[in-house]
């Protein structure tokens, strides 16, 4: 039966991490560790500015914790290096487990969305870059909404864009907070460990499934 499937975007589908090629040329050894700092920040800014009600574009939140990283790493990019890591960020790789999974999904007719923090202009040029655009049937953005997730409120947008209910719907994410945001409003999810040591948080809640790889999903949703 076609499931309703909301793949979440940044750290998911495409590689956050995929700046680290970049940020080599710039801050040498440090960056993984600037990388991370980033994606950290980034996160804790967007659930921070939720919590405030004090919205402000996904893109915003990215370029402030570009500037934290930079102080915290104590690496003083000029603001062209900054522009150019920015512009960089706007067309990150896919995972190489992506193009499959969505292919298989979209072939079995699962109706497919992008759901993200990022704005619909920005995951459209992401998944585009990557190849990965033509497999939704939609982009769903927190933006609508004016929030970030996991305010309950934006996985109910979704659930009413999308045109379905919590039952039927599935949220596939490798962000634990995600998983737990999906689950705490009601809907079901798939966490994608792609990583041996990546964490759940211990909520003493545990994902409707966990899988590996985003190919895994296919088997499972069509048992
Ligand atoms: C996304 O919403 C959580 O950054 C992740 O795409």
């Amino acid at each position: 039966m076609p499931t309703t499937i909301a793949f979440d975007v940044y750290g998911t589908l495409i590689d956050t991490h995929g700046i680290v090629l970049e940020l080599e040329k710039l801050v040498g050894e440090q960056a993984q560790h600037f990388s991370q700092t980033w994606r950290d920040k980034q996160l804790e800014y967007s659930f921070r500015r939720g919590l405030m009600q004090n919205y402000v574009d996904f893109s915003v939140v990215t370029r402030q914790a570009l500037d934290y990283a930079c102080l915290a790493c104590q690496q003083g990019l000029t603001s062209a290096e900054r522009e150019h890591l920015l512009e960089q960020y706007r067309t990150l790789p896919a995972f190489s487990d992506a193009k499959q999974a969505l292919e298989q999904l979209k072939a079995q007719n699962h109706r497919l969305f992008a759901f993200s923090n990022g704005r619909g202009e920005a995951v459209t040029e992401l998944l585009q870059a990557a190849g990965l655009d033509a497999y939704f049937q939609d982009i769903i953005s927190v933006d609508e909404l004016k929030s970030f997730k996991p305010n309950p409120a934006v996985y109910c947008h979704f659930l009413r864009r999308a045109q379905t209910n919590s039952e039927t719907a599935w949220l596939v994410s490798s962000n634990p907070f995600d998983v737990l945001g999906a689950m705490s409003a009601g809907m079901r999810a798939a966490w994608v460990k792609r990583s041996g040591t990546a964490i759940f948080d211990p909520w003493g809640i545990e994902p409707n499934l966990t899988i590996s790889s985003l190919v895994e999903l296919e088997q499972t949703l069509n048992a």
